[in-house]
């Protein structure tokens, strides 16, 4: 009999027996819980709990399974044995509260032996140690006496909570000539018994904390793998000498030019075991990703991958070998024709994005093998592959399993630990890497109001997450100098722009400087080489640092505008000034109508025409408030505060930098005004040339 042969009679059987056929679901499972689809039940999961109705009490169906990368996972266990699968073909019939043990026991029976053929002596039983009705049964039924086994072996749940219960299994004698012992000894593996058919009871529901609850009904789940009922009904050993497999390796030798040997037949089982789940998958809808399943498929293709390498084959192969599938499987399973277009893209692409990199990650690999000791290869060695080439943890592993390599997994989590930290750092921009810098002095940044010539000393450079004691030309990086003429983002003001030159040649361009705590930030990139200790001179893009100075007084007029036209209550929420452009969010209470924005923006052009002095003044903290200066809500300042008074119109506490006449901002346009939150507006203006 083959597959298809096979498929039918068992669904024959149990809709000659009043079970509703039904095709197989996703492979994706409606459950947070799982990663795929493990057994026949994962679909019918809410019906034995009873919080979904059943359409039909009895069901039968072959279910598209993958046990890879869950608690259900055989992955690390194909092509080293003739049994493993990560996707294979779950036949099952269901009772929802329909027939029970005897019932169940009575059709598995009949139809492994009356309607298969099988030999009713070659075929043992097990049952959970408690289990005394399914022993009974076992003995009124086939006169057999189960052997008695407990949770590992004979109760079943898909899930740490959820439908569960006890559950009895069906094994074949392959033939007393082989090695292995009965199930529950020692050697049960050797292979001699084959588990072909499990009966599940599904009686209890399992919470968090492991408690056991009935559930509404008593159910049937069952559930027998196909790739075995054909090694048995073809009498072969090894599941991947049945039809379809047979079939499968076939292609793969036409692809790859190499014919199937006792040396490399474990890569043709892993490459036809990694299709059908690469295959059935993506055409379910999976995407190979860097996350959840779509990592699992990435990572079972990219072991294909490299099993085709391990052949002499290069580049593509998944996706060369998915017709075969189709041949194999197709009738069964119309989605795969059906989604052939879209799923050989997806291989080829992930395939081909892969390809160099297992070639050069497989040299650093080989590079690496004579310098271990103690046959142990070292974490960071692993990570690099992981991180620079894409291989796996898993992928490392295998490849290595066959040297007797180990691989330091916990070396390999902690550059993995360490990886994430830096991206955590860079994605929060390096601020915590800098304050991680207690020795740092502020930078002394006097002179960035009035700004000189001055030759300032590099403290510390930051490249790449680390800091470095020197850097090279091409590198972005982040400089901290003893000194500086830069003003570092602060206040809502962007910070300057320009450049570090050592003796007038440039070493630096600096794109923004940024500011934590006290400290300046130049960052940029660098022209020449840089190390730390080395005197540099800071000078800044005055063409763009006048912008931003007008862009500032600006921002100064605008709310002054704004309290004038609107009223005394507007204040400042928030600002952000770039080179001659405003973002201005203030506390008002409803949109401004179109006439309101025009007589803003006429009374700050009309104050910029005026061409009115601004005074930059320090004073103290008590001379300001006497003054009348305005203050930023929330904001805290010190002893000594700067105030920038223009005209008669407006006198603000501020840090910024600032034009000395109000004509230098040449013009003001408003070009937006928006709620962003509730009774908070912004308003977006441009001055200077962008406003004209
Ligand atoms: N759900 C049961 C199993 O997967 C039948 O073995």
């Amino acid at each position: 009999m083959t597959y298809n042969d096979i498929r039918k009679a068992f669904l024959d059987y149990f809709e000659s027996k009043g079970h509703k056929i039904v095709p197989s679901a996703s492979l994706i499972p409606n459950d947070p819980t799982l990663l795929f689809t493990v057994a026949g039940m994962v679909p019918w999961k809410g019906i034995l709990q009873g919080t979904e109705p059943a359409f039909a009490t009895r069901v039968a169906d072959v279910q598209k399974c993958i046990r890879a990368g869950g608690k259900h996972n055989d992955l690390e266990d194909v092509g080293f044995d003739g049994r493993h699968h990560t996707f294979f073909e779950m036949l099952g019939n269901w009772s929802f509260g329909d027939y029970f043990k005897e019932g169940a026991i009575e059709m598995s029976w009949e139809l492994l032996t009356k309607v298969l053929g099988l030999d009713p002596e070659r075929i043992v039983v097990t049952t959970h140690y408690s289990d005394d009705e399914a022993v009974k049964i076992w003995k009124k039924v086939a006169g057999k006496d189960a052997i008695l086994l407990g949770d590992k072996d004979n109760w079943w749940s898909a899930g740490d909570t959820g439908p569960c219960g006890p559950c009895t299994e069906m094994h074949y004698d392959m033939g007393a000539d082989l090695p292995g012992g009965l199930p529950g000894t020692p050697d049960e593996d050797g292979g001699r018994f084959v588990e072909i058919w499990n009966d599940v009871f599904m009686q209890f529901d399992r919470d968090a904390n492991g408690n056991l609850t009935p559930l509404p009904k008593q159910n049937v789940d069952t559930g027998a793998g196909l790739e075995r009922w054909a090694a048995v009904l073809q009498n072969k050993l090894d599941n991947y000498d049945t039809d379809l497999f047979t079939n499968l390796k076939h292609a793969v030798s036409d692809v790859t030019g190499v014919a199937e040997t006792a040396e490399n037949v474990a890569s043709f089982k892993v490459i036809t075991d990694h299709l059908r789940s690469v295959g059935f998958a993506i055409a379910d809808g999976v995407i190979p990703s860097n996350t959840d399943r779509g990592y699992v498929i990435r990572r079972i293709l990219r072991r294909a991958m490299r099993h085709g390498q391990i052949l002499g084959h290069k580049g593509a192969l998944l996706s060369k070998l998915y017709p075969a599938l189709i041949t194999e499987m197709g009738a069964a399973y119309p989605e795969l024709a059906r989604e052939e277009a879209r799923v050989v893209e997806i291989i080829r692409n992930e395939e081909n994005s892969f390809a160099d990199m297992l070639q050069n990650g497989m040299k650093l690999l080989e590079s690496e093998l004579p310098k271990l000791n103690n046959n142990v290869l070292p974490g960071d060695v692993a990570f690099k592959l992981f991180d620079t080439y894409g291989f796996p943890l898993d992928l490392t592993q295998m490849i290595l399993r066959d040297r007797n390599i180990d691989v330091d997994v916990a070396g390999f989590e902690k550059s993995m630990a360490e990886q994430k930290e830096r991206s955590r750092a860079n994605t929060k921009g390096t601020r915590i890497l800098w304050e991680s810098q207690t020795e740092l002095v502020g930078t002394d940044d006097s002179a960035k109001y009035a700004p000189c010539e001055m030759s300032s000393k590099v403290l510390s450079i930051l490249r790449a997450g680390e800091f470095v004691e020197s850097a090279n030309a091409g590198d972005e990086v982040e400089v901290a100098l003893d000194k500086t003429t830069f003003y570092g983002t602060q206040g809502g003001q962007v910070g300057d722009s320009g450049e570090l030159k050592k003796s007038g040649e440039t070493v630096m361009n600096v794109s923004e400087a940024g500011r934590v705590d006290s400290v300046v930030i130049h960052k940029g990139t660098l022209t020449a080489d840089l190390s730390v200790g080395d005197m540099v001179e800071p000078v800044i893009n005055n063409a763009v640092r006048q912008q931003t100075a007008r862009a500032h007084t600006a921002t100064h007029l605008l709310q002054a505008a704004l309290r004038s036209v609107l009223n005394e209550d507007v204040e400042q929420r928030g600002s952000k000034v770039s080179p001659d452009s405003v973002r201005f969010d203030f506390s008002f209470g409803r949109a401004m109508t179109a006439e309101e924005k025009q007589a803003v923006e006429d009374l700050i052009n009309k104050w910029i025409a005026a061409d009115m002095d601004v005074a930059h003044e320090e004073m103290t903290m008590d001379e300001a408030v006497a003054k009348g200066a305005m203050a930023l809500f929330g904001e805290k300042y010190g002893d000594t505060v700067k105030v920038i008074t223009a005209g008669d119109v407006s006198c603000e506490l501020c840090g910024g930098t600032h034009i000395y006449h109000t004509g230098e901002i040449i013009k003001a346009k408003i070009n937006k005004e928006k709620s962003i939150s509730s009774g908070i507006r912004r308003i977006t203006m441009s001055v200077g040339t962008l406003a004209e």
